[in-house]
């Protein structure tokens, strides 16, 4: 996938919309969003900018601790989309291609240029970074809720693939699907 055709990326059916818990901070060049149903605690803005992002302070984000382009680096270092920012003269670039890690005993990282649409396609978010929940226990499909930790998800063990003649072979149709994304 490349910048040239940005609306090729990954798209999710929700059957409900995600939740949205966010507070803004602000200052003249830069505001910067905290959503904390995304928040999983990787502390990664903690340890990029700890004068900006402190948790033993309240508020946790003094936005005026730092350059703007400080700031909104740090932000775009957040792997979940709970940082984001807006600037009259600052935008985040989306990367040039679409890449996906599995986390061990947790989430899917996503980085690209993403939508998610709900269970009608409607578009409900266009980011760059998200993290996407693989052991079905999060409260905020599609995305991590920091459940895989109370659930003790753990990796499934990595089985021979089967042979198969058909897709029947391996398991029935699947519901849900429309065979569009
Ligand atoms: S980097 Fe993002 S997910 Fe990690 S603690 Fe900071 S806001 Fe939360
Ligand atoms: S992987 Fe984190 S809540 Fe499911």
């Amino acid at each position: 996938m490349t910048r040239a055709t940005p609306w090729c990326m990954l798209a999710f059916r929700m059957e409900r919309a995600a939740t949205v818990a966010t507070k803004d901070y602000e200052r003249p060049e830069i505001t910067v969003h905290w959503d904390s149903s995304r928040c999983i605690h990787t502390a990664i803005c903690l340890r990029a900018l700890p004068e900006v992002f402190d948790v033993d302070r309240r508020p946790w984000i003094d936005v005026e601790a730092a350059s703007p382009e400080a700031v909104a680096d740090a932000v775009m270092r957040c792997p979940t989309g709970a940082l984001r920012f807006t600037a009259a003269a600052l935008t985040e670039p989306a990367p040039p291609s679409t890449a996906m890690r599995p986390v061990r005993g947790g989430p899917m990282v996503v980085r690209g240029d993403v939508q998610i649409v709900d269970a009608e396609g409607n578009l409900i978010a266009r980011e760059t970074r998200v993290t996407l929940c693989r052991c079905g226990n999060s409260g905020n499909q599609p995305f991590c809720d920091n459940s895989h930790r109370r659930a003790g998800f753990d990796e499934p063990e990595i089985r021979a693939p089967r042979t198969a003649e058909a897709p029947d072979d391996i398991c029935a149709p699947q519901p849900g699907f429309r065979g569009d994304t």
